[in-house]
């Protein structure tokens, strides 16, 4: 069967088959970072994995733990299905429009990656052969963001006559989808409560409210047309919808456009009249109206983050993509993030990960800053809960969650979440990165130097020195959640050396270039010498496990060591092994779910030598499953950088393939965020090569042969720079401000 017909900026369904419903629903989703809906189609089916996510809108629960221990998280945290605005259904002589019993012809739905809009087409017989064009055209605005608009078009073509119309807001219900898959939401025991229905004026609202996280939000939803006479509101459970008729008349077109709002606030009382005001006066500009903004603001957006890769127009359309779901999904606010599966499904429960800062930001960081910026302002707006974390550990500093949407704990598997330690320093290498490609000297003052110092703190009081060994850092758990509760996992152990690098000279810096601020910084973090001494000495003689006999670095202290997985008499349906081996075992074979020391030579590629990454390289990659989709984007680089050119496009075109080619049979649960981003990273820190060192980019292009061309533009400290690399051309341009000096193949050049 052909699932979906793929073209460079348009993805088309043909809806006659039904059977891949779910998986096109996560594909077809529609998002701006506030909220998301999932692409199923208006008038609902039977076997719909229904949802409309609010970023950050979620509910709390006690944890339930058989045996529990002293410092588990707490509480479950998990987004909520908060009401569907949607809905829309139409009735001809009582006869219902319903995909799968009525007669439809030309039924297809394109979603346009130009400019984020879904159109559906279908041609409707009824049982009295009344022929009906009908289309949808739908979007959730980048402009406003508690706006979605749909625009319905009737035109019936042998008949003249009334059309009914159901159209309002209605509860959905969290459909578990595979509960032995720990991937997957689990439910919460309840979902909104207080539910309160009314009409004020044109809008039809419903006001609701979490049970524990006491969040509040208002739905509502204006149904606007010339022709609707009457309107009837109907109250069916947690559903209201208004029920309306138009007159149609043969062949011209009627048309009925819906405007959906959310907002939601933490508050015991929220100010609903003055937020129904705020969207009544949205409803007073038409679709096309919106459709014009949204149009620019794409269209200003794939200025700078396309990318052109020419030699597969399958992998095209794919890297647009997932480029597209990555503006979709991230929270711009500030206040949120972007979870795992973004705004397209409820798996992994809505949580944020470090897949935001070492899989999402860098894309953001060259592309749009600004949203960069709003990630890290984020973890900046959860420090205080990092530090209670860290306080309740019995450590100094602050530690970050693994998981989370609120900011606190929120993973009940502690040796897989908590102990891994190393999101603190994924998240300040991202900062780092931050910082150096924007010079944003404000930012790193005002919120992220705390975060250095604070998460550093925490590094320092974790350690432990060991006479022989230096500082260790045992008892963790690296990126490869195959080993757990490792003694000195290497990633984690040349990440924490990287921060404090990065602590002590930015501090330093200081110290030369402003003394006042740098005064100022020491006092208002009570930062001492004997502090710095203890960095200093920790950046020095923290512990990398190298195995001089097998000529590697090891994982950890013990991998090496330990016995080789079976890889040759383990059949494929036992991958991913998460899912059919109890961790016990897995634990103690050499067997990796995802890139784990090769992400560490993407990193911080300055910490290997070129021997040492293709000798760990070759190890490490023949005992990885890449059962995590964290994993291939990385091995993709790396081999790239190697020269190992198939295995790399390889790599590369599952990473880019993921989702919409559903890769990973799961996409129905939502997108895999991470490497969708990882595509971007495949492409730039892979194909290009490119990477950022103290502050200057280098490249080190090698295009594989199967591709002709990439065009694709950066922006870096203030300016846009242009890059396009053929089979044998490598043009670098300055499309937008200042000369800058970039080193190319080891060359200086100065773009000017
Ligand atoms: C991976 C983690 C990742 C999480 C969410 C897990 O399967 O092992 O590294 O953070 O998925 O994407």
């Amino acid at each position: 069967m052909k699932k979906l017909d793929i073209s460079n900026w348009t993805i088309k369904q043909d809806l006659s088959n039904l059977e891949y419903m779910n998986e096109s629903e996560t594909v077809f989703a529609q998002a701006n970072g506030y909220f998301g809906i999932r692409g199923t189609i208006e008038e609902g089916y039977s076997n719909e994995i229904e949802g409309t996510f609010i970023n950050g809108f979620y509910d709390t629960e006690d944890i339930i733990y058989g045996e529990s221990a002293y410092g588990y998280a707490k509480e479950r945290q998990t987004q909520l299905l908060v009401p569907n605005t949607k809905n829309i259904k139409l009735f001809i002589d009582d006869e219902e429009l319903n995909i799968e019993y009525s007669k439809l012809e030309n039924h297809f739905r394109e979603l346009n990656l130009k400019n984020g809009i879904i159109t559906r087409n279908l041609t409707w017989k009824t049982n009295k052969n009344k022929i009906l064009e009908i289309s949808f055209e739908r979007f959730v605005s980048m402009d406003y963001e508690n706006l979605m608009i749909i625009n319905l078009s009737i035109k019936p073509l042998n008949f003249s006559g009334k059309i009914k119309i159901i159209s309002g807001i209605k509860e959905d219900k969290v459909k578990s989808l595979d509960e032995n898959d720990p991937r997957v939401s689990g439910q919460l025991k309840y979902s909104l409560k207080n539910y309160d229905f009314f009409k004020k004026d044109d809008c039809i609202v419903t006001k609701s409210k979490t049970y524990n996280s006491n969040l509040q939000l208002i739905t509502s939803v204006i149904n606007k047309s010339d022709n609707i006479k009457v309107k009837n509101i109907k109250v069916e459970g947690k559903n209201i919808f208004e029920e309306f008729c138009i007159d149609l008349k043969q062949n011209i077109e009627s048309t009925v456009t819906k405007y959906c709002f959310y907002y939601f606030e933490k508050k015991s009382k929220i100010e609903v009249e003055e937020k129904l005001d705020l969207f009544k006066e949205l409803t007073s500009k038409d679709f096309r109206y919106y459709k014009s903004l949204q149009e620019k603001y794409y269209e200003e957006f794939w200025n700078i983050s396309d990318i052109i890769l020419e030699g597969n127009k399958e992998i095209q359309a794919a890297i647009r993509f997932n480029i597209f779901h990555l503006i979709q999904s991230v929270g711009k606010n500030g206040k949120t993030n972007i979870a795992a599966k973004g705004l397209t499904g409820d798996g992994y429960e809505g949580h944020y990960f470090w897949d935001t800062e070492t899989y999402v930001i860098p894309h953001f960081i060259y592309t749009n800053p600004d949203i960069a910026k709003k990630l890290l302002s984020y973890r900046y707006s959860i420090l205080h809960k990092a530090k209670k974390r860290a306080e309740e550990l019995s450590f100094k500093g602050a530690l970050f969650p693994w998981r989370t949407i609120n900011g606190e704990e929120s993973s009940a598997y502690y040796p897989a979440g908590t102990a891994q330690i190393h999101i603190n320093a994924d998240i300040m290498y991202s900062l780092k990165k931050y910082y150096e490609v924007t010079d944003d000297l404000d930012f790193m003052i005002n919120k992220g130097l705390e975060m250095l110092v604070e998460t550093s703190r925490f590094y320092a009081d974790y350690s432990d020195y060991i006479d022989g060994r230096g500082y260790c850092i045992n008892g963790v758990t690296g990126p490869d959640e195959y080993s757990a509760l490792v003694n000195n996992n290497t990633y984690t152990n040349m990440m924490i050396r990287y921060q404090i690098k990065f602590l002590m000279d930015f501090i330093g810096n200081l110290k030369i270039e402003n003394i006042q601020l740098y005064n100022e910084i020491m006092k208002k973090f009570k930062i001492t010498n004997e502090e710095l001494i203890l960095f200093n000495d920790i950046y020095e003689k923290i512990y990398i496990h190298y195995d001089k006999e097998k000529n590697l670095i090891g994982q950890d202290d013990s991998f090496l060591n330990q016995k080789m997985w079976d890889f040759e008499n383990t059949p494929k349906e036992k991958y991913p092994l998460l899912l059919n081996y109890h961790p016990m075992i897995i634990y103690k074979h050499q067997v990796i779910k995802q890139a784990d020391l090769v992400l560490s030579m993407m990193l911080i590629p300055e910490y290997f030598t070129d021997e040492e990454k293709k000798a760990n390289f070759d190890y490490y990659e023949n005992v990885t499953t890449h059962d995590s989709s964290l994993s291939e984007c990385i091995h993709g680089i790396i081999a790239n950088e190697l020269g190992y050119e198939e295995m790399s496009v390889n790599f590369f075109e599952n990473t880019v393939k993921t989702d919409l080619y559903d890769l990973h049979n799961n996409v129905k649960n939502g997108v895999h965020i991470a490497s969708m981003a990882g595509s971007w990273q495949c492409i730039v820190f892979g194909f290009l090569g490119m990477r950022e060192i103290d502050g200057v980019l280098n490249f080190k292009p090698n295009l594989p042969r199967k591709y002709k061309k990439i065009e694709l533009k950066l922006r870096f400290k203030g300016r846009i720079i242009g890059i396009i690399l053929t089979e044998d051309q490598l043009i670098y341009s300055l499309i937008e401000g200042e000369s800058i000096e970039i080193v190319s193949n080891g060359e200086k050049i100065i773009l000017i």
